[in-house]
């Protein structure tokens, strides 16, 4: 039936991506699957469903091969990893190499050669993928730093495509790109694309600096000019122009206001401030348990505040939530033990028989309860070391249907770049960040409605479905 039609059939629109838009869920009744929460999903749900898109994807579990399948109106087609591949090509060259690369070098990354060789098999498979189902003259849309050697092995078995790629986190200064021993390669296989996608300008123009500089691409500004070589006597080598630039990502604005409105999450909010013992202030983080994430430089100034006395516990709770999050990569591990010692440590020194300093989650939870906390927060931190955009702090603002609570928010998260009134700062400079909280936490109720307001404008107009539809425009524009 459904799976069968799927089998040969050919899709003018397709999404590359290393996980698929699907959850596996445990029923009663066997397994099944479920939307995962991302925006991206949500963006392009409605384009998938216009154009007679499908999805290309990794499920989640090593060494399954899985059949191609239908869910919610979009066509998914899995790609398998073996056990070994998810230790290499994911765990490893994704992300304990490019991961710390592309996050200025916070964490050390480690170049092991057997890691770039299944990095590269393993995008290959993704490659052929996409190939054998795309249509002549289709779309296919690559995301992503998992998948950067994509967009050239594409156009080599498919030059009839329109072939575009979107970068989600940054991309690093040249001096830094320049430690990969790939990189040449890496920068080829990007190349391979029509559009580059990038979360900054910044971010942009590195990728464009880097291409320049090795892997030999000439032109001005965001326009790069490249030579393919020759491949199979099927096309000589010819010119063609690929564009680096900026498109930031958002979130579903609208669904998270709604349900910042329904009356069952505003009760929840009004719960989790009564379980937490009413205090004066909540404030929140909300995080993949990450280390580029400044979740111990959040926690230190947090502490500084309570041992100067500038916080006291019962009328200030810290409530960070970390979602479990690539748990067999080392760096992860030691992050863990680090910060849930921290976490430990505060709560011994500063909690009372009624109230805690942290409550400390280390979970997921579904959107519903997101926005819950979002509304329970009067102070939100986001304080990443280096975040491509951070979608929490869009969240949090989307949720603020009101105008109360005030926003702390890193310069290094590309999400600084549009919540201009966010209280910014500088998460290494714990002097800065304790006074930014002491601000937040006593911001006068009208200059917070002012800022809100502002910011909330801002992610009504540049929502992420204006997000996939310019990027989508831009590339049709620049397609020859
Ligand atoms: C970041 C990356 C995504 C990735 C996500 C979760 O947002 O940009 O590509 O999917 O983290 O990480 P995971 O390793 O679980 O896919």
């Amino acid at each position: 039936e459904a799976a069968d039609e799927a089998q040969g059939e050919l899709y003018d629109f397709l999404v590359v991506s290393n996980r698929l838009p699907v959850d596996r869920v445990e029923e009663a009744s066997g397994s099944g699957w479920r939307r995962s929460p991302g925006g991206l999903v949500t963006a392009l749900a409605p384009v998938m469903e216009k154009s007679d898109g499908a999805w290309v994807g990794w499920h989640g579990a090593p060494d399954e091969v899985l059949e191609p399948f239908e869910h919610e109106g979009i066509t998914i087609l899995p790609v398998p990893l073996t056990a070994q591949e998810v230790e290499n090509y994911y765990e490893g060259f994704s992300n304990a190499t490019l991961w710390p690369l592309y996050h200025d070098v916070i964490a050390p990354p480690e170049f092991h050669r057997a890691w770039w060789d299944s990095y590269q098999r393993v995008n290959q498979r993704f490659a052929d993928a996409a190939a054998e189902r795309a249509a002549e003259g289709a779309t296919v849309w690559v995301q992503d730093y998992q998948l950067q050697l994509v967009p050239a092995m594409l156009r080599r078995l498919r030059p009839d495509l329109k072939i575009g790629f979107f970068n989600h986190i940054p991309f690093p200064p040249q001096e830094i790109f320049a430690q990969l021993p790939w990189r040449r390669q890496v920068l080829e296989g990007l190349l391979g694309a029509d559009l580059l996608g990038f979360q900054r300008p910044n971010d942009a123009a590195n990728f464009a600096r880097a291409a320049r500089r090795y892997a030999r691409a000439a032109g001005k500004g965001s326009r790069l000019v490249v030579t393919d070589p020759a491949h199979d006597g099927e096309w000589s080598p010819r010119e063609r122009t690929v564009r680096a630039e900026a498109f930031p990502i958002s979130i579903d604005t609208a669904r998270i206001s709604e349900l910042a409105e329904r009356p069952e999450i505003i009760e929840r909010a009004r719960q989790i401030r009564h379980d937490l013992g009413d205090p004066t202030t909540i404030m929140l983080g909300v995080d993949r348990l990450d280390y580029t994430k400044g979740i111990r430089h959040r926690l230190k100034a947090f502490e500084e505040l309570l041992t100067d006395g500038r916080a006291r516990v019962g009328d200030v709770t810290l409530i960070q939530v970390a979602s479990p999050s690539r748990e067999r990569v080392e760096q992860y591990r030691i992050l863990r033990e680090e910060i849930e010692g921290t976490v430990g440590r505060i709560n011994g020194t500063f909690d009372t028989m009624q109230h805690t300093a942290v409550r400390y989650l280390h979970h997921s939870y579904p959107v519903e309860e997101m926005v819950a906390l979002y509304l329970a927060a009067d102070v939100m931190l986001v304080t990443a070391l280096r975040d491509g955009m951070n979608l929490v702090a869009k969240e949090y603002v989307a949720a603020r249907r009101d105008g109360t609570g005030a926003l702390v928010l890193s310069e290094f998260a590309g999400a600084a770049d549009q919540l201009k009134q966010a209280l910014l700062v500088n998460p290494h400079d714990i002097a800065g960040l304790k006074d930014a909280i002491t601000t937040a936490i006593s911001l006068p109720r009208g200059v917070a409605a002012r800022r809100m307001k502002a910011m909330r404008r801002q992610i009504v107009v540049h929502n992420v479905e204006e997000w996939s539809a310019s990027f989508l425009a831009r590339l049709k524009e620049v397609c020859p």
